[in-house]
C-alpha cells in the first residue's frame, strides 16, 4: 500500500523508489507520510473519547520532519536525552507535552527540561528524585515528576529490549513506589502529576502490557488514598509491528485494555509509542554492489550496512529484502546472504534470502523506520545515510548525505 509494484516498480507512494535512487543516491531511508499518519491516527481515534496524550517515542525515528509532522498531528513526545529535546523543539513541538525518561538524566538534562518547561520527568530512581528536587530548587521551581515504575512483568521479546522485569536496569521497585511518591510529596520542589511504565519493546501480545497496565492503575488508587492525586497515568509504548509473518494484534487491542484498566478514572491516558508509529512507514535502499559466490554461501555486497541499520547484527533481527524492480516468473534465482562492506562478520542485513539480482540492481530492506538511522553510526568511517520523505507524488530530501569531511570536523591533532 504505502511501499508497494506500480507497473513493476517498487514505488513508495506514488515515486518510484528508482528515481530516489537516482535523485539522492544510496544508501538512503525513505519514510512515507501517509503511513505515518495513519499510524498516529489510529492511537488518537482509539483514545478520542477520553483525555489522552499519544507521546511519540522520539528515538525510534527522530528526524525533524518526522517530529514536525507528529506535532502538526497534535502527538506529545516521549525522550530520552537533553539531545532529543532539542530535536524536538526544533522541529515545533510544544514542550508542555514532553515527557523525558531515562535512568541516566544530568543535571544540565534536568535543567534545560525545567526551563523549557516539559510535562513531566519520569524518575527512575530515588537518587534521581533527590538530584532532580536539587534542580529546581536551584532555578527556584517545582519539577512535574512521575515516578516510573517497574512492574515485574515479563514483555516476552528480545531480552535486549524487555525492561519491566525485576533484574532490569529501569524503573523504580513496585514495592518502593509509595514510599518514593510519600517522599515526593513532601519536597517543596517537586509536584508528582503522574504514574508510568514501560515493560519492554515490539510486543506482539497485549497480555503482558495489559496486566502492567492493570498494576499501574492499582497503584495510582493506593497513592491516591495516601493523599496524592496523580493527572496521568502513562502505560508506555512498545507494541510491536509485522516484520515477517508473526502474529500482530492490532493497536485497539492494546489500548481497549488499557482503557478498561483505567475504567471511569478521571486521569489522562498517556502510551509513548515509537516503532508501531514509524517502523513499516520507512525502508533503506540500497544498491547491491557485488554479486559474490562464496565457497558456502553466496553474498550480496550492497552499499548499505550494519552502521546504516544494525538491528540484524544486534537482535539477529529480521527485515525482509525486496527487489526494486518487480521479479518476473521464472527468473533464475539463488539464496544469498545481503551484507554490507563493513569489516565486521556481524555486518549483514538479512540471510539466507532468495533473490534475483545482479550488481546495480536496487534493494529495498522493508520496515526499517524506526529504529534504523536512529541506531545509525559512523563505524568504518562511513558517512550516514540520506534520509527521505514521500508525500503523494513528491520526494522531499529531509537529511542530506553526510560528506566524509563532517565525519573529522570535530578532531584536532595536538600540537606535540
Ligand atoms: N517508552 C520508553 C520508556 C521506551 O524505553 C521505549 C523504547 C519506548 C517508549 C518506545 O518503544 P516502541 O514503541 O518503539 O517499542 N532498538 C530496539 C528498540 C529499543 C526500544 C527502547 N525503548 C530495536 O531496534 O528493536
Amino acid at each position: 500500500m504505502d511501499f508497494a509494484y506500480r507497473n513493476g516498480a517498487l514505488c513508495a507512494e506514488q515515486v518510484p523508489l528508482e528515481e530516489i535512487a537516482r535523485r539522492f543516491g544510496t544508501p538512503c531511508f525513505v519514510y512515507s507520510r501517509a503511513a505515518i499518519e495513519r499510524q498516529y491516527r489510529a492511537y488518537a481515534q482509539a483514545l478520542a473519547e477520553r483525555k489522552a496524550l499519544v507521546a511519540y517515542s522520539v528515538k525510534a525515528n527522530s528526524n525533524l520532519a518526522v517530529l514536525a509532522l507528529m506535532a502538526r498531528l497534535g502527538a506529545g513526545f516521549d525522550i530520552v536525552s537533553g539531545g532529543e529535546l532539542a530535536r524536538v523543539l526544533a522541529a515545533g513541538g510544544d514542550a508542555r507535552r514532553v515527557l523525558f525518561s531515562g535512568i541516566g538524566k544530568s543535571e544540565e538534562e534536568i535543567e534545560q527540561a525545567l526551563r523549557a518547561g516539559i510535562l513531566c520527568l519520569n524518575v527512575e530512581s530515588e537518587a534521581e528524585l533527590e538530584r532532580v528536587d536539587a534542580v529546581a530548587a536551584r532555578i527556584g521551581t517545582r519539577a512535574p515528576i512521575a515516578l516510573r515504575i517497574n512492574p515485574d512483568i515479563d514483555a516476552k521479546t528480545h531480552p535486549h529490549i524487555s525492561t519491566g522485569l525485576r533484574q532490569s536496569k529501569f524503573g523504580v521497585p513496585y514495592a518502593e513506589a509509595d514510599r518514593l511518591y510519600r517522599e515526593a510529596a513532601r519536597r517543596a520542589h517537586l509536584e508528582p502529576v503522574g504514574i508510568g511504565c514501560h515493560i519492554g519493546s515490539l510486543l506482539a501480545d497485549p497480555a503482558p502490557w495489559i496486566a502492567a497496565a492493570e498494576r499501574v492503575v492499582e497503584l495510582a488508587d493506593r497513592i491516591a488514598r495516601a493523599g496524592i492525586a496523580l493527572a496521568h497515568i502513562d502505560v508506555g509504548g512498545g507494541i510491536g509491528i509485522r516484520y515477517r509473518d508473526e502474529p500482530q494484534r492490532s493497536i485497539d487491542e492494546f489500548l481497549g485494555g488499557a482503557l478498561r484498566a483505567l475504567g471511569t478514572r478521571d486521569k489522562t491516558l498517556i502510551v509513548d509509542p515509537g516503532r508501531s508509529i514509524v517502523g513499516n512507514a520507512g525502508v533503506l535502499l540500497t544498491r547491491v554492489q557485488y554479486v559474490k559466490p562464496g565457497d558456502a554461501r553466496k553474498f550480496l555486497v550492497v552499499d548499505a550496512a550494519m552502521n546504516d541499520l544494525l538491528r540484524p547484527a544486534l537482535y539477529d533481527a529480521w527485515h525482509e529484502v525486496r527487489p526494486v524492480r518487480e521479479p518476473q516468473a521464472g527468473v533464475a534465482t539463488a539464496v544469498y546472504d545481503v551484507v554490507g562492506p563493513i569489516c565486521e562478520s556481524a555486518d549483514f542485513l538479512a540471510r539466507d534470502r532468495v533473490l534475483a539480482a545482479h550488481a546495480g540492481d536496487l534493494l529495498a530492506v522493508m520496515s526499517a523506520g524506526a529504529y534504523g538511522m536512529s541506531m545509525s553510526s559512523n563505524y568504518n568511517s562511513r558517512p550516514r545515510a540520506a534520509e527521505v520523505m514521500v508525500d503523494g507524488a513528491g520526494a522531499h530530501l529531509v537529511r542530506r548525505r553526510e560528506a566524509v569531511p563532517e565525519l573529522f570536523a570535530g578532531e584536532s591533532i595536538p600540537a606535540w
